[in-house]
């Protein structure tokens, strides 16, 4: 079965924000079906196209190309709000317009009004122990699912079910909103209505998107897999609890897109050429200094759904060997390599000391990687504005040599270096499809 198999997985190897809009974008050129398999509107993708900025939270990063079908697959957390004015959004600019090019898992969980307001309101309670989320119900909505108590687009979408089922959830979020977090209830009359206009707008779309896949895969198209957030980020293998509420790595999309693991191929990964964060937790490389704002000024590190300041450091070889290894990632995708040009040295992370003692590994538990101090190796810089190059030969030696230096760290090939935020501003090394 494996020889004609067309897909390519593509995950975060960070903490999110690692420019995977951009690089899904590109490989939608060839892809025949782009889907999304996990997360929700906490993403925020942004693809840049003849000048033009569009920031995606829900919808597939193939969604401007006019050929490529977009896929919601269940695992994905759906704000039936969100979802619409996204697509109202991309019909206004003359994209999606063919109805067929968006297919919605009926599979996929409702993210309710309900979970918004707990989401939030358990932050403001959290204080300084708070997870930073993005505040747009997504934990609340995944803890929904796994206690068997969500709504899904399926119910959405048959008017009666939807109306009564959210009705009896008002009622016990309400108790919980005023009792447990003392705050205000909602009103399952002002909200209903809006949302049943939502599932009228999504129905077209919704249809049984597991079969489909099955079906292109084994026909031998291409499917291209569109993570959201990274694997830091996931709630198994991240940085827990400080992690978002799904599984971000590449064994997601069995589950989440409802495909076998025997019709998956390749990997993969997509990391920038230094690190980011936003949200609280543990990041051993973080820059507190003036080189951490200069990245962050340099790299526009400011978020894409929420517009926070992200935190910003050096490259963290353990986060991606531990990325590398739990999404069996087979090529990188090294992403804003441009933005390190004028530093000197440029340091990149090889292990860490724990109390005194060198591991080699990530500690499991965020108090343990809070008190990791990392243990760097410096690397020469360069001054060279390198967002123009188109190969790799045009770069200086040492760019090259540190783009070497995180192939053998990761002991995966750089498939694919980006320097800069345009379609064109992209070397190709290796081909992802093959
Ligand atoms: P939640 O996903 O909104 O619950 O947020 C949980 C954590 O994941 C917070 O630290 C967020 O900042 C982070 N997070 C969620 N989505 C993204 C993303 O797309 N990029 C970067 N961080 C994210």
């Amino acid at each position: 079965m494996g020889a004609d198999l067309k897909s390519v997985i593509v995950v975060g190897l960070q903490w999110g924000d690692e420019g995977k809009g951009k690089i899904v974008d590109l490989l939608s050129v060839e892809a025949d079906v782009v889907v999304r398999f996990q997360g929700g509107n906490n993403a925020g993708h942004t693809l840049v196209v003849n000048g033009e900025q569009t920031v995606l939270h829900l919808i597939p990063s193939g969604a401007l190309h006019a050929d490529t079908t977009c896929v919601i697959g269940g695992g994905v957390v759906v704000d039936p709000g969100a979802l619409v004015a996204e697509l109202e959004a991309l019909h206004a600019r003359g994209h999606l317009d063919d109805p067929t090019r968006l297919r919605i898992a009926q599979e996929c969980h409702l993210i309710l009004p309900y979970h918004k307001a707990i989401d939030q309101a358990r932050e403001r309670r959290r204080g300084k122990g708070k997870i930073g989320t993005t505040g747009r119900g997504i934990g609340p909505a995944y803890e929904d699912k796994a206690a068997r108590i969500g709504l899904r687009m399926v119910d959405l979408c048959d008017e009666s079910i939807f109306r009564e089922r959210l009705r009896n959830n008002v009622e016990e979020k309400n108790a919980y909103l005023e009792a447990m977090l003392g705050e205000s209830v909602l009103d399952y009359d002002a909200m209903v209505d809006e949302l049943v206009g939502h599932g009228r707008a999504l129905a077209p779309y919704v249809c049984d998107t597991s079969r489909y896949l099955y079906d292109e895969l084994r026909a031998g198209h291409k499917v291209l897999f569109e993570g959201a957030q990274g694997i830091m980020l996931d709630v198994d293998h991240g940085t827990y609890p400080f992690v978002t509420s799904s599984n971000t790595g590449a064994g997601a999309v069995t589950s989440g897109a409802g495909v076998p693991p025997t019709l998956l191929r390749s990997v993969v990964g997509i990391t920038k050429a230094y690190t980011t964060r936003v949200g609280s937790g543990p990041f051993p490389t973080e820059l507190s200094d003036d080189i951490g704002d200069r990245l962050r000024s340099e790299g526009g590190e400011f978020g894409a759904t929420t517009g926070r300041p992200r935190r910003c450091g050096w490259f963290d070889a353990m986060v991606l060997r531990k990325a590398v290894r739990t999404s069996g990632v087979g090529a990188l995708a090294l992403t804003k390599l441009d933005v390190l040009s004028g530093l000197d040295p440029i340091r990149v992370c090889v292990g860490y000391r724990l109390d005194g003692r060198l591991i080699d590994d990530m500690p499991a538990s965020a108090a343990d990687l809070e008190r990791c101090e990392p243990v760097y190796e410096d690397h020469e810089g360069w001054d060279a504005d390198v967002s123009g190059s188109t190969s790799l030969e045009q770069m200086p030696a040492a760019t090259r040599r540190y783009i070497a230096r995180l192939e053998e760290l990761a002991e995966v090939p750089v498939a694919i270096v980006s320097v800069g935020p345009a379609r064109d501003q992209t070397v190709t090394v290796l081909p992802a499809f093959d």
